[in-house]
């Protein structure tokens, strides 16, 4: 807990300035309900509830967040938003937009947040130079996690391209192992799916198709060949994929029951909360053919325009988020990386040490690049039209890659 005295300190002061009728509660809703995620909330608690600050929380179960912004959504029509709510890129700018955040831009400028936020990232957290959001992590989508153990029972190496991935799952196939631990839910076959098209095309392309919207690229031979990509990983799920949970496919890597789950990194929240250590129980590659690039989603807790009582609970909420101590503590246990570029490394795992120069690397290079599913490279419509094409696709619906170009194509220039 580097500089913990320091963090403590600074936010105690924003405390201290509040006044005697003040609400001292943080009403915060959000999706973090697994193992891994609620461990990782549990740390924010702590620190805020050793300032003087009640916790009340408002969980909506369901991974990516899709239940949890219909109930966002709800309050925010009822005049009754969360003190903050965890949310991801396009979603917040759409609140933003109508006027319903609020604005903690002297804390940013006191506490220089704009010198050590990715300027990727301000994209989000800022409305026309005003802070409205704090960043809390840095995920990123393009990963594998491999049960070592498993790994070595087949004998196999780390994939470096997708040809090679196709010939490590065949081999766990050979050997009996479910290869890919998969849940069968849109938004999880659409975070899959980034990956994959990043992979099968580069980067560049990964760009021009999802954050440019080219209809060149999003129907050309290269989209086609992704989503027969994404076909060919279908065949090594087992029969019982569709519906499962994120966290439940994470639970059979960790069992040894399958050798793989493509997932943003929170599945690394998984495998701590069960105790397994990076380098030793579990590995983290890079999707195949993506090393070098990061596809980001960032959780955010979005700052409402709450009644002026509850604001200095707001602002102790986003000083304690914003502490290069809470970024460090909070990140090992999530899975993620900070979102400040000035943390030190010091406690993460190998994974972790990774995630953090690979996004220095990549911000440098150009290639640190928001998910398209996960709302960081299009608003919500065009994203939620993403996931229905690539879902459909997945279960059979669209039977083949030209048919589901084309319904992308038509999907999302409805949706935009
Ligand atoms: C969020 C993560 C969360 C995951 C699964 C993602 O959209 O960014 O924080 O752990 O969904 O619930």
């Amino acid at each position: 807990m580097l500089m913990a005295g320091v963090a403590l300190a600074s936010a105690a002061g924003f405390a201290a300035s509040a006044h005697a009728a003040d609400d001292k509660t943080v009403q915060m809703l959000h999706w973090w309900t697994s193992g891994g995620e609620a461990a990782a909330l549990n740390v924010l608690k702590g620190d805020l509830a050793k300032e003087g600050f009640a916790w009340k929380d408002v969980p909506v179960a369901g991974g990516g967040g899709e239940g949890a912004m219909t109930a966002l959504k709800a309050m925010v029509a009822a005049g009754n938003p969360p003190t903050a709510s965890q949310i991801l890129g396009y979603f917040a700018v759409d609140y933003a937009e109508a006027g319903k955040l609020g604005d903690i831009t002297s804390l940013a400028t006191k506490e220089n947040w704009a010198k050590v936020v990715p300027t990727a990232l301000q994209k989000f957290t800022t409305t026309n130079g005003k802070w409205d959001a704090v960043p809390v992590n840095i995920h990123s989508v393009n990963w594998v996690w491999i049960n070592k153990a498993v790994l070595e029972k087949i004998g196999g190496t780390e994939p470096k391209t997708f040809d090679e991935f196709i010939a490590l799952l065949d081999k766990a196939k050979a050997a009996g192992v479910i290869p890919l631990a998969l849940g069968g839910q849109p938004w999880q076959e659409a975070t899959m799916f980034d990956s994959v098209v990043a992979s099968t095309g580069g980067i560049e392309f990964y760009k021009k198709a999802f954050v440019d919207l080219d209809e060149s690229a999003l129907k050309s031979d290269t989209m086609k060949k992704s989503f027969d990509n994404l076909a060919k990983l279908k065949a090594y799920t087992d029969p019982n994929f569709a519906g499962r949970d994120w966290n439940l496919a994470t639970a059979m890597v960790i069992k040894g029951d399958a050798l793989v789950q493509v997932m943003g990194d929170w599945a690394k929240g998984e495998f701590k909360a069960a105790n397994k250590e990076a380098g030793k129980d579990f590995l983290c590659y890079r999707f195949p053919g993506t090393d070098g690039s990061v596809i980001y989603n960032t959780d955010m807790f979005a700052m409402f325009n709450v009644p002026a009582d509850r604001k200095a609970a707001q602002l102790a909420l986003a000083d304690a988020t914003m502490s290069i101590s809470f970024q460090s503590a909070f990140n090992v246990v999530k899975g993620s990386v900070p979102a400040r570029m000035d943390v030190p490394d010091t406690a993460f795992d190998i994974c972790g040490k990774k995630g953090i120069a690979d996004v220095k690397a990549a911000n440098a290079d150009g290639k640190f690049v928001g998910s398209m599913a996960q709302n960081y490279a299009q608003p919500p419509a065009v994203a939620g039209a993403y996931h229905d094409v690539v879902t459909k696709f997945f279960h059979g619906e669209i039977k083949t890659s030209d048919s589901a170009v084309t319904e992308l194509v038509k999907a999302i220039n409805a949706a935009k």
